[in-house]
């Protein structure tokens, strides 16, 4: 026995260097002590973290350290087949959250996923792509006095981040997408979806030109004025998920010396300098993933916290920096005061809905989802994914198009409250086009805000997350004008021989009582939760951290994720912060 083991040594002594990942370490007892400075520590490997990492170790003056809570990603194949993205539902690539009890929805808790593992919550999303509306950036602008970060100005950045690649199975969608506004050498992947229009998104395409003046049909959504029907786009490309692991991860990015990542590694906090006379934060505190002997490691550059909605606030508040009397009655010492930390935190509320439809074609029972018409068993379905990267599995929505609505400007609503949404390009409404007639209504512009707040002074343990969804009236108010405009929707001429009417919740024929209490019974978020840390004009003393993504009263310390956005945009949150990450990588490029 000894023999072989010192056969085996010597064989591996022997294997060219180059076979060694050296720079990707599977847990932080890999990690050598003796590790030389990093430039740059990145807190966080999910959607914004891989892009920092990537782009800013594309410097090879800079030595970046990337530090991720879960596991790698890519090469999961339940991550990988799109149609499958909610299967790996485990703790393994999910935290699994839960909210507080809310009293908005008759203190009902939710379920709060969100990614574990390199590439964040793209790893698990439902890959929707889109960008939200030019509105939506401008008053990003405006609410933090620093108009870089307005539409036009963040352009080039859209463009960077985005690879628009053909659909799986390669046909033609000439006609269904603005190839001008589209970028073709980023690193995620984009596509419209494989199957060929159906019967029913064709009658929604013949729907727009006949209610051209409420519900038209937009040519793409992520031109800047999404408003109308349109195809889906997705972070597919060549029939699998594009996660930020595998767009911005990829194996030469991890073969590069000046790059270093550490997974299954737990942040518990940020640490300031004793060495400086201001508040300077460079140093992450880190222990492995289920706790044990912490270490901690300081950024000669920057310390860049990426760790999420969720994640990034709990790490500010286990630091001491939050809501100093919040933070006392736990029993951490005060950092420094900073009382919005965790407060604003806004979520998308949305409700069921659905339409009767005349008998549908539906003669296969199958586990995926994907466009009711296509007579594919799984088995079949799995042999086309494998064989070529075709057919349903390459889809994650039954929906093949999006329906993006404001109300009528004279919507007696507004008599009543502001609107909400950010400006005239931002819709107020999403509903998913699907040919069961069933769907999701979201109000992409809630006036609720809740908070995240620490449960105890245990870093490992999961925050208070209380959204506070439909506490403000003009929510509630908001979606039953919604279900009236999808009524008036689906009795366009386009739709004789298909819907046969609506199955509620029905506004006009519940009472108030009754359809306020199906609503706070029902209402559920579409998993876009935002704006745990603000930003906010450098001198308001409102917000977490500055125009360019500052902590505020202290140096060293950035953080660019979902948590800084001021409010929720009118998209899915993944392509808001691919261009925000891509933003701050100059913003940071632009100091050092
Ligand atoms: C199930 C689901 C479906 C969704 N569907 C869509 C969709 O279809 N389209 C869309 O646009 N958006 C969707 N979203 C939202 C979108 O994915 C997120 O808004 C976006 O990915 C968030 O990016 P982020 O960088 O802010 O955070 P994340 O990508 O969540 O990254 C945070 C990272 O930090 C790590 N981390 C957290 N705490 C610590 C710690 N203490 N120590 C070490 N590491 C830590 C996490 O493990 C994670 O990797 C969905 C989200 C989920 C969860
Ligand atoms: C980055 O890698 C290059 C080799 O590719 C090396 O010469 C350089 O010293 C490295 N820089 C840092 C900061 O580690
Ligand atoms: C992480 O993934 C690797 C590769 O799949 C596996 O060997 C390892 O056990 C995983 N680590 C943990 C902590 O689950
Ligand atoms: C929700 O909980 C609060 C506090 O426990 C209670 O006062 C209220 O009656 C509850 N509401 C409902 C609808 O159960
Ligand atoms: C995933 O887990 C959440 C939280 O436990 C649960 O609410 C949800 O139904 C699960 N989804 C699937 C697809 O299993
Ligand atoms: C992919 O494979 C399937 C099953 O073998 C086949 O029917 C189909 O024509 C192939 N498609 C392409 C684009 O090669
Ligand atoms: C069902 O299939 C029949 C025969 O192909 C077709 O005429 C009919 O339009 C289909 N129904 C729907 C709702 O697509």
């Amino acid at each position: 026995m000894p023999a072989l083991i010192s056969v085996a040594l010597v064989l591996a002594a022997l294997l060219p260097p180059h076979l060694v990942d050296a720079a990707l370490y599977q847990n932080l007892d890999a990690l050598p002590t003796n590790v030389k400075p990093f430039d740059f520590t990145v807190a966080g490997g999910g959607t914004a973290g891989s892009v920092l990492a990537s782009r800013l170790s594309e410097n090879r003056d800079f030595n970046v350290l990337l530090i991720e809570a879960g596991n790698d990603t890519v090469g999961v194949i339940e991550l990988e087949v799109p149609a499958w993205a909610s299967k790996r539902n485990d703790t393994e690539f999910n935290w699994r959250f839960e909210s507080e009890p809310m009293p908005g929805l008759n203190n009902r808790t939710l379920a709060i996923p969100r990614g574990r593992g390199l590439g964040g919550s793209s790893a698990i999303n439902a890959m929707a792509y889109t960008r939200g509306s030019a509105d939506d950036y401008d008053n990003w602008g405006r609410v933090t006095g620093d108009s870089r970060w307005g539409w036009n100005a963040l352009w080039p950045y859209i463009q960077r981040h985005e690879r628009w690649t053909p659909p799986a199975g390669g046909r033609d969608p000439t006609g269904q997408f603005d190839p001008k506004v589209h970028g073709y050498e980023g690193n995620t992947q984009t596509s419209l979806v494989w199957a060929e229009p159906s019967d029913f998104d064709l009658r929604v395409r013949t729907n727009g030109l006949l209610q051209k003046k409420e519900f038209p049909n937009v040519l793409d959504l992520n031109a800047g004025k999404p408003i109308g029907a349109t195809w889906l786009q997705s972070t597919i490309g060549n029939g699998e998920r594009c996660s930020a692991a595998k767009g911005y991860l990829t194996p030469s990015v991890r073969e590069r010396p000046n790059l270093t990542i550490v997974l299954n590694t737990y942040i518990t906090r940020v640490l300031p300098s004793k060495s400086s006379k201001k508040l300077d934060i460079r140093t992450v505190e880190i222990a492995p993933r289920d706790g044990g002997a912490r270490r901690t490691l300081t950024a000669s550059k920057e310390l860049i916290l990426s760790a999420g909605v969720i994640g990034s606030p709990q790490i500010l508040l286990n630091s001491g920096i939050g809501n100093k009397a919040d933070l006392t009655a736990h029993g951490i010492p005060s950092v420094l005061d900073v009382p919005d930390v965790g407060q604003g935190i806004t979520e998308h509320v949305s409700i069921a809905a659905s339409f009767g439809t005349v008998p549908l074609n539906q003669t296969t029972s199958r586990t995926f989802s994907c466009d009711y018409d296509d007579r594919i068993d799984d088995a079949t379905a799995l042999a086309m994914w494998q064989q070529n990267r075709t057919g349903p599995l390459t889809e994650r929505f039954t929906s093949h198009q999006l329906l993006w609505f404001r109300l009528p400007s004279d919507t007696p609503l507004f008599k009543q409250y502001k609107d909400a949404s950010t400006g005239p390009t931002s819709p107020q409404f999403e509903w998913g086009l699907d040919a069961t007639g069933g769907g999701t209504l979201v109000l992409l512009s809630p006036y609720s805000r809740g908070s995240l707040k620490l449960r105890s002074n245990d870093p490992f343990a999961k925050p208070r997350i209380d959204y506070n969804l439909l506490s403000h009236p003009y929510d509630l108010a908001a979606l039953k004008e919604g279900l009236r405009s999808l009524k008036r929707y689906y009795s366009g001429p386009a739709w004789d021989g298909y819907i046969t009417g609506f199955k509620g919740p029905d506004p006009d024929i519940l009472s108030d009582a009754e359809f306020e209490k199906t609503i706070r019974d029902t209402a559920f978020t579409t998993l876009h939760p935002v704006g745990s840390a603000q930003m906010s004009p450098r001198n308001s003393k409102r917000g977490v951290v500055d125009s360019e993504l500052r902590l505020k009263s202290a140096s060293g310390l950035r953080i660019v994720d979902a948590s800084v956005f001021p409010y929720v945009p009118a998209a899915h949150s993944q392509a808001p912060v691919y261009i925000l990450a891509e933003r701050a990588v100059d913003l940071i490029r632009s100091v050092w």
